[in-house]
Formats: C-alpha cells, structure tokens, sequence
C-alpha cells in the first residue's frame, strides 16, 4: 500500500493523516469545506512543529511530511487512486453510509475500506458496501500522533487477508495493533465507558468533587488523565453516543448513562471543544 485517503480532518482524520504522511505514505485528506481542510491543515503543521521542537523529527522530515499530503473537497477526486481509505466523520451511521456509498462508486474494487469508528458495528458499516470482506475498523486514538494502539476490529466477513493487510500496516506507522471482533464498543471503550461513567455518577450522587475523583485515579492508578478530564478531552457527546451504544448492544442497565452525562450534553458542555465540560478551558 502505498496512497491512503482519509475522508474527514476533524481531531482524528488529521491524526490519522499526520502519521500516514510522517510514515512515507501519499495521503489525501478530504473534507467538505476548504476552511475545514485549512483548519486540519494548520493542526497538522503544529503537531509537526512541537515534533521538531522536541527533536523528535527533523525540520525536512516535517516539510517531506506536509508534502505528501495532498488535499480535495469531494470524496470522488479524493478516493479514485487509492489503496486504503480510511473513514473518520462524525459518528452517525446515515452520515457514514452515505460517505461509503459514495467511496464505493469511485474507489478501485482492490481498496481496502477502514473505519474509524468508535462504536459503529463494522459489520453493519460494512453491509453498506458490495466488499464486506475488505472493511475493516481501525480504530486510533487521541492524541494519534502520541498513542500507540490501533484496535484492529474484524467485521462478520472481514477476510484474514484484509486483517493481515491492516495489522501489518498499522505496525508500518509505528504502532501496535490488537484485534478484537465487532462487538458494541470493541473492547477499548467497552472497558473505558463504564470506567468514565462510573466516575461522573461519583460526582453526581456528591460522592467526590470532579477534580478529587480525577487525583484519585492519576495518583493512585497513575492514569495519565483523570477519567473526567478525560471525557472532556473525548467529548461528553461522543462518550454518551458510546454509552447509549453499549446499552442498546447489551441491553444490561449497568450501561445506562449518568443522568448527569445527559444533562451536560443537553445543556451543550462538550467538554474541551466547547470550553467547558467537567472542567473550564481557555
Ligand atoms: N501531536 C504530537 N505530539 C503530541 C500531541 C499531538 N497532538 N499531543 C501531545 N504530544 C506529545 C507532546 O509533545 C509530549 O511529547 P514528549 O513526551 O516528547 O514531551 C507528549 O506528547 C506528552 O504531551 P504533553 O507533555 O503536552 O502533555 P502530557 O504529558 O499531559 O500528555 C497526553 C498529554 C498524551 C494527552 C496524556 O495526558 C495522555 O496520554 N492522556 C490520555 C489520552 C487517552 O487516554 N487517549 C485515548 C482517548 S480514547 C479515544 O481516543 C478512543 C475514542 O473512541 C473515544
């Protein structure tokens, strides 16, 4: 493989396009607006540069990097020589199918379909398609550039081969890929959701204020991010959608969401994107 499209450049898509390109691919990032493609672009430059900075990459690994990634505003121009495309919108399956349907009528019937979903089934994505044996999830996590798991997730008819394809590429870009088959949630955010849940229903029942039940976690499981920083890093949004995929996959209530959760999605605190969720943010 060598040319990846990657349709979407929101905080995943110019993840997934930035350690592609960093990795020697040709990549087209598509969006639908230009100010959205200039946005992703910009993102990218400045993970490039804190790279620089660090000494991680060189300054002409940067310039190399930015130079394979091309940009197009219509799924058709962006998918048409490719040999992997890699899905990253938002989170709803009407937008998603639309997205492969069109994908499907201009891709090469040898591309290979990943998406990037959290908790979309695969296999439901992948009945949108006439090649359900070459879709696969493959799930990145954020920060992309920093997080080294690709969850590689098989669909009901995901071939070995497709699998075998995915794994080895996702080791290609320097991270380390493990399988799991279509369930609600993978296992990654089967595990992490009802974790984040758990820790808002603490601040909701007046157990602990937020900033306690994060010191509890950082400090005595050394996670990096205290579970509610984290939700907002995610987006209360996205983690109630998850939550609500979990409970309607397995419909057991120890999945319902915090009525909490619920309130802060309704009243628009999103977390980081809209400067405020559990905790405020310039
Ligand atoms: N691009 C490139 N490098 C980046 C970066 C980016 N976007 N963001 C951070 N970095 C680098 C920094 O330069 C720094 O590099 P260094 O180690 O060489 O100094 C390193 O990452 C750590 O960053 P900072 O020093 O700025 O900050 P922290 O030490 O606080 O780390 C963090 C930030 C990496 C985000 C850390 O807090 C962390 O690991 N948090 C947990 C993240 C997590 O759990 N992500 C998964 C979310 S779930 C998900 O995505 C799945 C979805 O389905 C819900």
């Amino acid at each position: 493989m060598k040319k990846v499209s990657v349709i979407g450049g929101g905080t995943m898509g110019n993840g997934i396009a930035h350690v592609f390109a960093m990795s020697g691919f040709e990549v087209t990032l598509v969006e639908t607006k230009q100010e959205f493609l200039d946005k992703a672009l910009n993102t990218i430059e400045k993970n490039l540069s804190r790279m620089v900075n660090k000494e991680k990459i060189s300054e002409s690994d940067k310039t190399e990097t930015l130079n394979r990634i091309h940009s197009a505003l219509d799924i058709s121009e962006g998918v048409k020589d490719s040999d992997l495309v890699v899905e990253a919108i938002p989170e709803n399956f009407a937008l998603k199918k639309k997205a492969f349907e069109e994908i499907e009528s201009a891709a090469s019937s040898e591309t290979i379909f990943a998406s990037n979903t959290s908790s979309i089934s695969i296999t439901k994505l992948a009945a949108v398609t006439h090649r359900p044996e070459k879709f696969i999830g493959m799930h990145f996590f954020n920060p992309v550039p920093v997080m080294k798991l690709v969850e590689v997730i098989n669909g009901l008819e995901t071939s070995p081969e497709t699998t075998k394809a995915v794994m080895d590429l996702a080791e290609k870009l320097g991270k380390v890929p493990v399988p799991a088959n279509d369930s609600p949630g993978f296992v990654s955010n089967r595990v992490l959701m009802p974790m984040i849940n758990e820790a808002i229903f603490c601040v909701y029942e007046g157990v602990a204020k937020p900033e306690d039940v994060d010191q509890v976690m950082k400090l005595g499981m050394a996670h990096p991010m205290g579970p509610l920083r984290l939700a907002d890093f995610i987006g209360l949004d996205v983690c109630l959608d998850i939550l609500n995929v979990l409970y309607d996959g397995f419909k057991d209530p120890k999945y319902r969401p915090c009525p909490l959760l619920v309130k802060m999605v309704n009243a628009g605190k999103l977390g980081n994107k809209t400067g405020e969720g559990f905790f405020k943010y310039d």
